[in-house]
């Protein structure tokens, strides 16, 4: 993953690059570095751990220079240390690198055969020695060209030179990279939510693409080597909502602001006067759609599971889903009549981004469902259906998970009243009721001090079941993804019925197990499963939309939500989960924004 930023301007930088590093920890948080220029020598600084670290250091020993790199790892070769964080640098050239360079250890033997030396254990720094070496015959355009040709795999780079002091070369194979503008200052970053602070236009390289910043011009050049011009967007400025308020952290923020987010969702969609859904321009005539593919990955692909249930319930139209990972290296047979849906909160997860670009290079069409407009699976996707819930911080998924439910549920209801597969009558009925869902969901989060009391039931558990059956399964997986990642307690998710079929056999005396039963068709044999599993000691905690009484002597403990329908049910029982993960892991003292190990937007394989 990791995050770049580069800034080439007429004032000092470094506190720009702390600033937009900061911003980029969504990308990696386990080391960060700077680099900058200044009395003709390159300065590099860099700490394992936050970035906080390192603007301790900055405050310490201050960083000059009008130009510089920064960088946040989430490492992948070599563990979170000093040494192995970037920039990379030789007395010449430094470095910052996001992405996977397949063929490190190949280049790495090369050069060490020629007598160069190695500090770090990183794949980046075969990219530093290539261009050290290169200069030397050659101007620095050329030196990152001939090196990037030397590469396989994927990369963002932001390099600064020694001896050309005034530019910054960016280039890009796979992993994202963006240019912004402003007045005697220019910029490369990630994306452009690291750059919003100082700029709102911005342009994006496409592979294989470098660019050569100076605080003045920004020149682009394609794979050939030749000058071309990049179009200039103007991004919105919605999202500087990265403050956390009164909240402890973002994550209680994220799921708190729910009722609100899935009104702003809603609204986008419905249209109150004419009763409709603000759906438009398909890529495919919705009638003529033979199958519809969905593929996430995560939190992403639950929400990709439930539509699943949602499309084959509404719609005639047969549905498959996958996950992006295991997608993009399958031999799919394609189809111009099918419809490809990727959905990502992001918009910049690897596997997807690269999932969707076979759809492309097979001339099918694509639909991205993504919280980040800007992205490069929006701006790659034939069709773009954004969820509009506002900038998610907190790594776990919590509100756009609601915002990609409630996108896939307004798709499938909209092709299937244009399919006409539904009566005009439950159309309404069903618009009516999707605008009760932000009331619906204050309700939701009335179950916190419940919520709160289940959750020290977890501290001495060593694992955990959450069960679920139809749409509820999803949800169930979801629900132990959130535990797990934020608590790092084992938690697994199972469809109710499959239980009988092996996982029985982790059952123990007082094994706490969620079953999450909807009163749907399924309402009765959940509880049967559940039966199961309290005969053979498993601490049940039963989270239902039921209203008959919750009272049992087997169940531990009971919560409800509200009740809006069975097509409605996982957005509402999404919400005890999440409150549930959350506090579990706040008990046990774990970090809720930053997860170990993990990272907001998932930029590598
Ligand atoms: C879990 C979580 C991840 C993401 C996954 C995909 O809470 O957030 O599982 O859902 O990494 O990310 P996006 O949606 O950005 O493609």
């Amino acid at each position: 993953m990791c995050g770049i930023i580069g800034i080439a301007s007429n004032k000092p930088v470094s506190v720009n690059i702390i600033n937009s590093l900061k911003k980029l920890e969504y990308r990696g948080y386990d080391s960060a570095g700077i680099a900058t220029l200044s009395d003709g020598f390159i300065n590099e600084k860099k700490c394992s751990g936050r970035v906080d670290e390192l603007e301790k250091i900055l405050f310490k020993t201050p960083s000059n220079g009008n130009i510089g790199i920064g960088h946040v790892r989430w490492a992948t070769h070599g563990t979170p240390s000093t040494i192995n964080a970037h920039p990379h640098s030789t007395e010449e050239v430094s470095v910052v690198h996001n992405g996977i360079i397949e063929n490190s250890d190949e280049l790495k033997k090369k050069l060490e055969n020629r007598g160069l030396a190695f500090k770090s254990q990183t794949d980046t720094e075969v990219i530093t020695l290539l261009i050290t070496e290169a200069l030397k015959e050659s101007n620095p355009l050329n030196a990152v060209f001939t090196t990037i040709q030397k590469l396989k795999g994927s990369f963002a780079l932001g390099i600064i030179f020694k001896n050309f002091s005034n530019i910054i070369i960016g280039a890009r194979r796979g992993s994202p990279l963006a240019v912004g503008y402003s007045e005697q200052e220019n910029f490369l970053g990630s994306d452009s939510y690291a750059l919003k602070s100082m700029t709102n236009k911005i342009s994006y390289l496409d592979d294989g693409e470098l660019c050569v910043l100076t605080k003045d011009r920004v020149d682009f050049y394609d794979t050939e080597q030749k000058k071309i011009n990049k179009k200039i967007h103007l991004v919105s400025d919605e999202d500087n909502t990265s403050n956390k308020g009164s909240y402890k952290n973002f994550m209680s923020k994220e799921i708190f602001e729910q009722p609100i987010a899935a009104k702003k969702c809603i609204s986008e969609y419905i249209d109150s006067l004419k009763k409709d859904i603000n759906i438009y321009n398909f890529p495919i005539d919705p009638k003529l759609i033979n199958k519809i593919i969905l593929v996430g990955c995560g939190t992403a692909y639950h929400s990709c599971l439930v539509a699943k249930y949602w499309f084959e319930e509404l719609t005639n139209v047969e549905v498959e889903i996958d996950i992006a990972s295991e997608f993009r290296y399958r031999k799919i047979k394609f189809n111009k009549k099918n419809l490809y849906i990727f959905v990502s909160q992001s918009g910049e997860t690897a596997d997807t981004a690269a999932a969707l670009d076979i759809c492309k290079k097979n001339n099918v069409k694509t639909c991205s469902i993504v919280n980040v407009v800007e992205s490069t699976i929006a701006r790659n996707a034939d069709w773009v259906l954004p969820i509009h819930v506002g900038p998610e911080i907190g790594v776990a998924s919590t509100k756009a998970f609601l915002g990609q439910l409630i996108v896939l549920y307004i798709l499938s209801l909209k092709i299937s009243s244009l399919r006409n597969n539904i009566s005009s009558d439950f159309y309404s009925l069903s618009i009516e009721n999707l605008k009760k869902i932000p009331e619906k969901l204050k309700k939701c989060l009335e179950t916190e001090t419940n919520i709160q009391l289940m959750a020290k039931e977890f501290l001495k558990a060593k694992g955990s079941m959450f069960l679920g059956r139809g749409s509820s399964f999803p949800i169930a997986l979801e629900g132990a993804l959130k535990l797990k990642e934020l608590s790092y307690l084992h938690a697994e998710g199972y469809p109710a019925g499959e239980m009988k079929h092996g996982p029985l056999a982790l059952i123990e005396e007082g094994l706490p197990v969620i079953v999450i039963a909807p009163k749907d068709k399924y309402f009765e044999k959940t509880l049967s499963n559940m039966q199961e599993v309290i005969a053979r000691g498993g601490k049940i905690f039963f989270i239902t939309d039921n209203k008959k009484s919750l009272i049992s002597e087997n169940i531990r403990s009971g919560i409800r939500v509200p009740f809006l329908g069975d097509l409605l049910s996982p957005i509402m029982l999404t919400i005890p989960l999440q409150l549930l993960a959350y506090h579990v892991a706040l008990l046990k003292g774990c970090d809720i924004d930053k997860p170990r190990n993990l990272a907001k937007s998932v930029t590598v394989e």
